[in-house]
């Protein structure tokens, strides 16, 4: 039923959900909605599109069982909700915190740009570690005040068991800031049952919506303690108030929020967390993992392939990285791609990334576009 949200143009093959993913069929038409009510009647329905906001911080909050949508502030991209945080906590010289050797940059500069405050940023090689949650753990100490990790590693799709760390976090008073742009809308995370304190993640993976909107979670114990580091009419609590005076930020997470929102993006966002409630997280889980376990074995029959990603168990997510004995890894993305096979080269390998609604017969096509241009690469 939901193959009708992604009319994908026949022989192009979408498995970079871990990069960019294809909008579904509802954001496009909210964003066509729109941009008509623009051109025919300019913000004459600005209420409505307030509205759309308040159910799109809603929506998020039921998705990452946030208390209230009160505990959700929408934000231009995962950077800018983790620079929050880094900027926002009040280190003291000497501080440090904790983060995985090869996260994506935007979890990785932030920290380390925190260097001129005196505080550290402790790389750890997870992907060398028999037990990355205790490798990351082990190199916590009394100074730590913040363990930053991504759900899911974005090169080679390696999960994190977030329950051990987040426990681990509390008995020692060290808080837990999760970059979960490689899980939100692939795997079910729930905020409250874990003790996750702060999550950041934009839309455009995962989540089927546009580049440059994000959800910032913080823990509502935790906002006041986060300095502010942007201001604006829209962060105050009074804020239709143009003409007073006085101002205090606003007691929700609309305080991280300091000018006029990305209303076409909220637009779509809004329409396709909608879609993935709809389908239902549990159940887009479970098509992400077939999926995900169809690639890995259809990766298995291929002449000379070995995989970058770990297979134990509970550490699949919906990634799958491999690389191809002989082959070189730049030659077979160029070539997947100009063949329309939409992937990313990551990890030393080709990195695949289906979504829930991805079709068996078209990764079986990718495979076989893959073993042919292993081939070509091979002959070239
Ligand atoms: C783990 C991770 N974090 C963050 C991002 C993107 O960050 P931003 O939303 O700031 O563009 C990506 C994109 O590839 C990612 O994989």
């Amino acid at each position: 039923m939901w193959h009708d949200q992604f009319p994908l143009r026949p022989g192009l093959i979408h498995l970079n959900h871990a990069g960019i993913s294809p909008w579904p069929r509802c954001a496009h038409d909210a964003v066509v909605g729109f941009a008509a009510q623009n051109l025919g009647q300019g913000s004459l329905g600005y209420p409505q599109w307030v509205q759309t906001e308040t159910h799109l911080r809603e929506a998020l909050a039921r998705l990452i069982n946030a208390g209230s949508a009160d505990d959700i502030a929408l934000v231009k991209s995962t950077s800018e909700a983790l620079s929050f945080v880094a900027y926002g906590y009040p280190w003291r010289p000497g501080d440090n915190v904790v983060h995985p050797r090869h996260e994506f940059p935007s979890n990785r500069i932030v920290w380390e740009s925190l260097a001129h405050r005196g505080v550290e940023a402790r790389a750890v090689d997870t992907r060398q570690a028999v037990d990355a949650e205790q490798a990351l753990l082990e190199a916590c100490d009394g100074d730590t005040r913040i363990l930053a990790v991504s759900a899911v590693q974005y090169a080679d799709g390696f999960r994190m068991d977030l329950p051990r760390l987040a426990e681990a976090c509390r008995r020692r008073q060290i808080l837990l800031c999760v970059d979960a742009i490689q899980q939100l809308g692939a795997l079910p995370l729930d905020v409250r049952d874990i003790g996750v304190d702060f999550l950041a993640a934009d839309g455009h993976k995962w989540l089927l919506g546009p580049e440059g909107l994000g959800v910032f979670y913080c823990r509502p114990e935790l906002r006041e303690r986060l300095e502010l580091t942007q201001f604006g009419w829209h962060m105050v609590e009074d804020m239709g108030d143009f003409d007073g005076v006085d101002w205090r930020p606003a007691a929700t997470a609309r305080r991280f929020e300091c000018g006029s929102p990305n209303m076409t993006a909220v637009h779509a966002l809004a329409a396709s967390v909608d879609l993935i409630l709809e389908v239902g997280p549990d159940s887009i889980s479970e098509y992400v993992s077939r999926n995900i376990k169809y690639l890995i074995e259809k990766t298995k029959e291929i002449d000379g392939a070995f995989l970058v990603t770990r297979t134990e168990p509970g550490r699949l997510a919906g990634i799958v990285t491999f690389g191809i004995h002989g082959v070189d890894a730049p030659c077979l993305y160029r070539r997947l791609m100009a063949a329309e096979v939409l992937c990313a080269q990551r990890a030393g390998g080709v990195r695949l990334s289906p979504h829930f609604y991805t079709p068996l017969d078209a990764m079986d096509e990718a495979m076989e576009r893959v073993a042919r241009l292993c081939r070509d690469c091979r002959a070239a």
